[in-house]
């Protein structure tokens, strides 16, 4: 005797309505193999009616045979179509998964508002001078920082051995003749890159601020680094005074640090000037009264300035009778210093964001 349940022809309609539920039902290929086991397997009641075909009258066998048949047929089938149907929704399932759409826009409230970051508060002070400047009628321009030492020394007037090299501790580079290529110790070259560039393409007069970075072998402080950054200043024309230089200064003062900052003049040597002077501003920290900051005057240094020294138009050939100009070079990261009252400049190099950040 079998051990499968026997059950009668009359359960087909409702096994097979049964049948075509469980497998409709499937949700996916591992419930699919629950269904087909259950609809179609060895224990399903479909395996029992076959089984039980044999305790029929002969007569009506080939009849009921066909009826299950048919069933299993439609059964098998429908199992077949319903697996075809998972695979498409898992690969469907796996593109979505694996797409990679890089126009995706971020959502905010699922990673938070996106941080942007922001300029180096040194960039920001060079465009703030460059715009002050721009809106005093000049022009910005660049140079190299790796220059000859005929850019750096000699055509500003200082000749190999002139002791006012001595004022700029500078790093030399091992290319070429020994000693004849710098990392700039100034940005005051460009000037003489400017002027051969415009005596050549007749290009005079010059009204040009030049920014860049700079380099001395200098032991830091706090008020001075080793890599820091320039503004120069160029003015070649016709009938050029001291005057024009001591306005220009006076007017950039105001217009940069506010009304009540002014600047005055102090003799002073540089080799390419003649005359030349250091230039003060007003001390931010105490506006004039005196502090620790200003070491007590109430002025504080911010560069040098000068009248084109001849020898210098003669080097780049602009004739002096003809052109005359002033010059002034002051530090973008001492302006950003007074400006914002850095205490220590090297905050400006260490990268330490919680610094960067309040700027
Ligand atoms: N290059 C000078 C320095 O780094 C600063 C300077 C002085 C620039 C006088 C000038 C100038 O253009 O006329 O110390």
């Amino acid at each position: 005797m079998s051990d499968r349940p026997t059950v009668s022809l009359d359960e087909l309609p409702s096994i097979l309505e049964e049948g075509r539920r469980e497998l409709a039902a499937a949700a996916d290929p591992e419930g699919l193999r629950t269904a087909e086991q259950s609809v179609l397997g060895k224990r399903s009641p479909l395996a029992g009616l076959r089984a039980s075909l044999g305790r029929l009258d002969p007569s009506e066998r080939p009849a009921a045979g066909q009826r299950i048949e048919r069933a299993l047929h439609e059964l098998r089938g429908l199992a077949e179509r319903r697996r075809d149907e998972l695979a498409e929704d898992q690969r469907r399932a796996a593109l979505v998964a694996d797409r990679l759409d890089l126009t995706e826009v971020v959502v905010d409230q699922v990673l938070g508002p996106i941080r942007r970051g922001h300029l180096h508060l040194v960039t920001q002070t060079q465009h703030e001078l460059e715009d002050t400047f721009v809106g005093m009628g000049f022009e910005v321009a660049e140079g190299p920082e790796a220059e000859t030492d005929w850019y750096n020394f000699e055509a500003l007037n200082m000749p190999p051995g002139h002791p006012a090299r001595g004022m700029w501790d500078t790093f030399y580079l091992k290319l070429g003749r020994p000693e004849t290529v710098v990392l700039r110790t100034h940005t005051s070259p460009v000037q003489i890159r400017l002027m051969e560039g415009a005596e050549q393409e007749g290009r005079l007069p010059i009204h040009s601020v030049m920014p860049g970075r700079c380099y001395r072998r200098e032991t830091p402080d706090a008020r001075h680094l080793a890599i820091f950054h320039q503004i120069e200043g160029l003015v070649v024309d016709r009938h050029i005074t001291f005057g024009d230089l001591a306005g220009t200064i006076e007017t950039f003062t105001g217009a940069y640090f506010g009304p009540d900052i002014h600047s005055r003049l102090r003799p002073s040597y540089f080799p390419f000037t003649e005359p030349s002077a250091e230039f003060e501003i007003t001390c931010t920290i105490c506006h004039g009264a005196g502090c620790r900051t200003c070491s007590q005057p109430g002025w504080i240094e911010l560069g040098g300035c000068g009248m084109v020294d001849p020898a210098v138009l003669a080097a780049v050939s602009i004739d002096p009778s003809q052109w005359s100009g002033f010059a002034f070079g002051f530090g973008i990261d001492r302006c950003a210093q007074m400006r914002h009252g850095i205490a220590d400049l090297r905050s400006l190099m260490e990268n330490d964001v919680r610094f960067l950040r309040q700027f």
